[in-house]
């Protein structure tokens, strides 16, 4: 019996303000040094998918980590970074990123674009909530408790570098909490 294709695991990784807030004039409205160390945890070593816009506002790839920037326009070559013209491809570019570094994971960078498009077939959501609701106009969609199951919550108050409280919040996808999934084709 030939076993089911496995492919890695798609995890959105974002920080959301009590608002739904994401960003605002394309940077993040707080400072969370506690959370940037986490983000760096999660995605060392393996791809992330991000939009222009979020590439842009980091502007650069973050090292040890490989990154596919989602673009329109044929023009944008950074040289840091692989490009892709759609969702569909810069999937499958992190698929062949994540074989050659041995990644189980992808990780869907954002912004309000990308995961608006992705929340509906990514496998898990590793959110962080930021105490605040500050005036944004970058937002990450619903996150609906039908879909997705809690499945870890870890509060924190607020570092000497953060600005405000903050907690660590886990979801899968309820249909689909297996770590390995086989192989499906992408919906748009
Ligand atoms: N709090 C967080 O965790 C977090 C994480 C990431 C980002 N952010 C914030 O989010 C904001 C940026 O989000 P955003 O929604 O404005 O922009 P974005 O999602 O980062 O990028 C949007 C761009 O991606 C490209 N794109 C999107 N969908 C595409 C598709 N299906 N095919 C091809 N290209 C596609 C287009 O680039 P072209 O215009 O070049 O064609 C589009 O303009 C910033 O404020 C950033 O700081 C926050």
């Amino acid at each position: 019996m030939s076993e089911a294709p496995l492919r890695p695991r798609l995890v959105i990784v974002a920080a959301v303000a009590r608002n739904g807030a994401i960003g605002a004039r394309n940077g993040l409205p707080w400072r969370l040094r506690t959370d940037l160390q986490r983000y760096k945890a999660i995605t060392m070593g393996k791809p992330m998918v991000m939009g222009r816009k979020t590439y842009e506002s980091i502007g650069k790839a973050l090292p040890g980590r490989r990154t596919i920037v989602v673009t329109r326009d044929p023009g944008f070559a950074p040289a840091d970074a692989t490009t892709a013209p759609d969702l569909p491809a810069a999937l499958l570019a992190a698929e062949g990123a994540a074989a050659e570094m041995g990644a189980t994971e992808i990780i869907i960078a954002g912004g309000a674009d990308i995961y608006a498009q992705m929340i509906g077939m990514v496998d898990a959501l590793s959110i962080t909530e930021v105490d605040l609701a500050p005036e944004g106009d970058a937002f990450f969609p619903p996150i609906d408790p039908t879909l997705w199951r809690e499945t870890a919550r870890a509060p924190h108050p607020a570092g000497p570098n953060d600005d405000v409280a903050f907690a660590f919040v886990d979801y899968v996808r309820r249909d689909r909490d297996a770590p390995l999934v086989e192989k499906r084709a992408f919906r748009a």
